[in-house]
């Protein structure tokens, strides 16, 4: 409501006057407040009659048929000294300073190793940035696709904190920030990679390799080698020469399969699906309005106009299991090069005069090209399974609203220390700005990791939510066995370890899938220990030779477990720890519900759970569905319960009035630490009934 007006302003409330908008004219600028408190000032720069422009960098367009434009902006957060955000940058956690040097630039590009500590624009964008201070926090979010570069400046006199922004206009709806989707539970598990898996009989080899080693895996990933000279949609003949029996003989486990398709398309006609492209106009234009060329892997290409709705329901239809010949229901996607990638461009990516339908020019959405192909795949699945099945798509492109597709990554990272330290950053980073299933290539992509550094790189990235190997096609064959028994062991044990925490990862992305909480949480000023969930804290060693590691224990109140030795630690100091190569740190203070589950061969199908007791109470959630389908939303069909242990009382109710889901799961077992002496009788009620004694 307009809650006052004077000549120079207007100010709105609203929240019963706890928020407020005040509008100047002259000059023009907005604050928004936050029970009387100034948070923001949009145009600040504006009212110290400064140039506005004083941080833009324009960018010149004058091919464009509108001729030049730019946008910019500038926001000063009051009070706020932390600033969080962008992605996606291989860089620290918290934005710096640009006074010093470049601004950040998000331009989705694809870049082969990229350099660390940049603000170079990687693979995806998410013009959203975070800013904290004690009580408050604060969201600045630009919802523009262009080229855009933001400045940053604190000034710690003022505690001002200014940026600006540049692009240009975008034709796109906020529909695009509902939540996370959930994803297939196997999604959450292992996954297998390599640039490529060379036929069917390796595939079956390394396969088999996982049961005889025991170790657990959901997915094995074939890169473009398994196609017929890079068309997309079709296998090699003579190494892929029966790829359905292939994902039976997988799905027999109930593993899967993942295959690459990327969006450009192989200009070749006498190929049907290129035609059809090609005749049905779903491909981009160059500005002579001819179909676009550029080169990618199959030589000369053509790029699918994703952006285009009416490609985007032809894509789709690509993934038929009636057209797309030799898949079926356990075949799942990874859209690679999508940023777009294009050899012979500029910056390796397609020139911004190109032209999309509706005569949109590339520069006006080049940052959604990639979300939009991972859209089209992903309703490419679910219409393959008539609407009932939940898709998993990993993309390497992404802009703001991908997390409700699916899976991203973090790209062509190099198999060094510094890379497996970035990581971390780079994964939270993304979760801070919402997509949440998230990961980096474990072991490195480029060159060949040291077995240290894999072991090492293998237990970060199982407190990662997407947990894939993979690696370049000039590296040395990696599969966990190959590097003797002691890291066979190790890697082994973290991958136990991931699987036995499944069940609370699922929790965590239903969690994220209803409210928004991502997985992985900040820790902040505390880096690189990070929290999975509001029970984990974990601290993963990213240097080499490490006999001990420094982790902060949070809060002075709390009390803190070792996951693996159950020992007790107050929160408010440091604690030093030993590491062995098979050590992973993790801590934690609440409820987790924990199982071995899936396609492990030696699985065990109950929930242990983990009741940890600071203080003598603990609380949790356990999420159930089936694991695959959309019936947990469309039929109800899910179990939500909730733990709580209050008073040497240990309570298991449903956390939520809807739902039903005959499962069949028992608890096996429940461990309870923190106990101080031992319990003179233990009494298990079910339905208020007692059952044992
Ligand atoms: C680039 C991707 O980042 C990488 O993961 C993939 O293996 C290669 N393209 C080949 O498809």
């Amino acid at each position: 409501r307009v809650e006052k007006q004077t000549k120079d302003s207007v100010t709105f409330s609203w929240s019963f006057g706890r928020y407020q908008l005040r509008v100047w004219h002259s000059p023009f600028r907005l604050e928004i407040l936050c029970e009387q408190e100034v948070m923001c000032t949009f145009m600040e720069l504006n009212n110290q009659g400064t140039e506005c422009t004083l941080n833009f960098i324009l960018r010149a367009t004058c091919c464009a048929p509108s001729g030049p434009s730019s946008i910019g902006a500038d926001l000063c957060l009051h009070g706020f000294r932390h600033v969080y955000g962008l992605p996606q940058h291989a860089d620290n956690l918290q934005l710096r300073d640009t006074r010093d040097g470049e601004p950040y630039r998000l331009y989705n590009l694809d870049v082969f190793a990229y350099p660390l500590y940049s603000r170079l624009g990687l693979y995806g964008s998410v013009p959203l940035m975070v800013a904290h201070k004690p009580d408050r926090t604060l969201g600045v979010f630009w919802l523009n696709a262009s080229e855009t570069f933001i400045n940053i400046q604190y000034s710690d006199h003022q505690t001002l904190f200014y940026c600006s922004l540049n692009g240009v206009h975008s034709n796109f709806s906020p529909s695009m920030l509902r939540y996370q989707a959930l994803p297939p539970l196997f999604a959450l598990g292992y996954h297998q990679c390599r640039w490529n898996y060379i036929d069917e009989a390796d595939v079956k080899s390394v396969d088999a390799g996982f049961d005889r080693h025991s170790i657990p895996y959901d997915v094995i990933w074939l890169d473009i080698e398994h196609t017929d000279g890079k068309r997309y949609f079709t296998w090699d003949p003579v190494h892929f020469p029966e790829p359905a029996k292939l994902q039976q003989h997988l799905e027999k486990k109930n593993r899967k399969l993942v295959i690459i398709s990327d969006p450009h398309i192989k200009v070749d006609p006498s190929w049907s699906l290129y035609c059809e492209a090609r005749d049905r106009g779903h491909f981009v234009k160059d500005r002579e309005g001819q179909i676009f060329k550029g080169s990618c892997w199959p030589g000369e290409s053509s790029y699918l106009d994703f952006s285009s709705s009416a490609t985007r329901a032809w894509y789709s239809r690509c993934f038929g299991l009636d057209k797309y010949k030799g898949s079926t229901p356990s075949l799942f996607v990874w859209n690679d090069m999508n940023e777009p990638s294009v050899f012979s461009g500029p910056e390796l990516t397609m020139p911004k005069d190109a032209v999309h339908c509706g005569a949109w020019e590339h520069r006006d959405l080049h940052n959604l090209y990639g979300f939009y192909q991972h859209m089209a795949t992903v309703e490419g699945l679910i219409t393959r399974s008539g609407g009932l099945e939940r898709p998993f798509v990993l993309s390497r492109s992404f802009f703001a609203g991908s997390q409700r597709l699916g899976a991203v990554w973090t790209g062509d990272n190099v198999a060094n220390w510094e890379y497996l330290k970035i990581s971390v950053p780079m994964v939270l980073s993304l979760s801070l700005a919402g997509i949440a299933f998230c990961g980096a290539d474990v072991g490195g992509f480029i060159q060949d990791p040291e077995p240290e550094l894999l072991v090492r790189w293998y237990q970060a990235a199982a407190l990662q939510p997407f947990f894939r190997g993979h690696s370049a096609n000039v590296t040395n064959r990696r599969e966990p066995w190959l590097f003797g028994d002691e890291v066979t062991a190790a890697i082994r044990t973290v991958i136990h370890q991931r699987y036995s925490l499944l069940p609370y990862w699922y929790t965590l992305f239903h969690q994220a899938h209803t409210s928004a909480l991502p997985p992985l949480r900040l820790v902040l000023l505390n880096f690189p220990s990070f929290y999975v969930g509001g029970a984990l804290l974990a601290c993963p060693v990213t240097e080499p030779g490490i006999q001990e590691i420094k982790v902060l224990l949070p809060g002075s109140d709390e009390i803190w477990y070792d996951i693996h030795s159950a020992l007790v630690y107050k929160g408010g100091r440091t604690l030093s720890l030993p590491v062995t190569l098979d050590t992973v740190s993790l801590d934690d203070n609440f409820t987790i519900p924990a199982r071995w589950l899936g396609s492990l061969q030696i699985s065990r199908k109950f929930p242990n759970c983990n009741l940890l007791s600071p203080q003598g109470t603990a609380d949790g959630e356990l999420y159930l569905d089936d694991g695959h389908s959309f019936r947990y939303r469309d039929r109800k069909v899910f179990c939500l319960r909730r733990f709580s242990m209050l008073s040497g009382r240990l309570l298991c109710r449903p956390a939520s009035e809807e739902g039903t889901f005959d499962c069949n799961t028992v608890i096996q077992s429940v461990t309870i630490l923190g106990v101080k002496s031992k319990p003179s009788a233990v009494i298990v009620h079910a339905s208020g009934k007692e059952i044992w004694h």
